[in-house]
């Protein structure tokens, strides 16, 4: 009998649609399974590349979760029992990006995600971990069946990629220049990642996902910087702070919008230097702590 497979993704500059793709390559043209793709549509998209005062503007409903509308997805996605779903998404603001969420809070999402083995798959700068924490409580509530994460990222130090994903994202120049390597993630780590494929694929055949994370884990599909995990929960909680600030104080906001702008900055460039280096004496002390997290983040549990 053939199984139906889809892939959702959004994508703005197609690295994203690339990923999924090389993915979902060992299930192409084979007999027995038939591919469905759906790019997620925003009634009105966001602008790539990216104004620069566009980008921090999405900051407060991206990270509050405001949803935008998206376009119906077509009838073939809509009618059709899916067997396996390959989820591909962003982040923004350390939260899955606004057409993900507004997929997921759509009313369509829960029909097409309820009761299927969902991968999940994100290509980020390095900053994803507790999205998809907040991905897991989405699918959780949908009853979907999370029975893998694979997570790209660029794997270049967290301040070099800091200037590149600025670069590439306000101009849409991703290749290298004189002084920084090239944006995001690495064409070879994309075009190796059809070995994620071939392990989904073989999991699948034998119709049992019990041991699938565990090998796409040992195969590296999810890399933990546990310094990385402790400024993505520094981060949530400010984010937390200043996004509610900004949305409550509506006549303040372009003013609100500009400190947040400097605060970013200066939290990225000045204050995690600072954190790195508690981090970093803080190691012996807080290692099986900081080892028994990253087994969890690694996997598809939701605590
Ligand atoms: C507004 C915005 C905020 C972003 N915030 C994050 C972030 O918090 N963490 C992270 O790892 N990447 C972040 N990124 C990078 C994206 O996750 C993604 O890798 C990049 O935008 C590539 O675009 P695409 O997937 O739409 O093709 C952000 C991108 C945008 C546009």
């Amino acid at each position: 009998m053939q199984k139906n497979i889809l892939v959702i993704y959004y994508t703005q500059t197609g690295q994203l649609e690339d990923i999924v793709k090389k993915i979902a390559e060992p299930f192409e043209n084979k007999d027995g399974y038939q591919i469905t793709y759906y790019p997620i549509r925003l009634k009105k998209d966001f602008p790539f590349p990216w104004p620069s005062d566009v980008f921090f503007e999405t900051f407060p409903e991206s990270y509050l979760q405001i949803p935008q509308e998206i376009l119906p997805p077509p009838e073939d996605v809509l009618n059709k029992k899916f067997d396996l779903i390959l989820f591909g998404y962003q982040v923004w603001y350390l939260t899955p990006s606004i057409p993900i969420i507004s997929f997921l809070k759509s009313g369509y999402a829960e029909n097409i995600l309820k009761n299927t083995p969902i991968v999940t798959i994100s290509g980020t700068r390095n900053m994803w971990m507790f999205s998809q924490e907040k991905l897991k409580v989405y699918l959780n509530n949908m009853q979907a069946k999370l029975i893998g994460n694979i997570a790209l990222v660029d794997r270049h130090d967290n301040y070099t990629s800091v200037l590149t994903i600025l670069r590439w994202l306000t101009t849409g120049k991703k290749e290298k220049s004189t002084w920084l390597p090239a944006a995001g993630i690495s064409n070879k780590e994309i075009a190796e990642s059809i070995k994620y494929g071939k392990i989904i694929k073989k999991h699948f055949d034998n119709n049992n996902f019990q041991h699938l994370q565990t090998e796409l884990v040992s195969n590296g599909a999810v890399e933990i910087r546990p310094f990385l995990v402790r400024v993505e929960k520094v981060g949530n909680k400010i984010f937390t702070i200043w996004s509610n600030l900004i949305i409550k104080k509506k006549e303040k906001r372009p003013l609100l919008i500009k400190f947040f702008k400097v605060y970013l900055m200066t939290a990225i460039w000045i204050i995690s230097p600072i954190v790195l280096i508690f981090h970093i004496l803080l190691a012996p002390i807080l290692r099986s702590k900081r080892l028994k997290e990253k087994k969890y983040l690694q996997g598809i549990n939701l605590k």
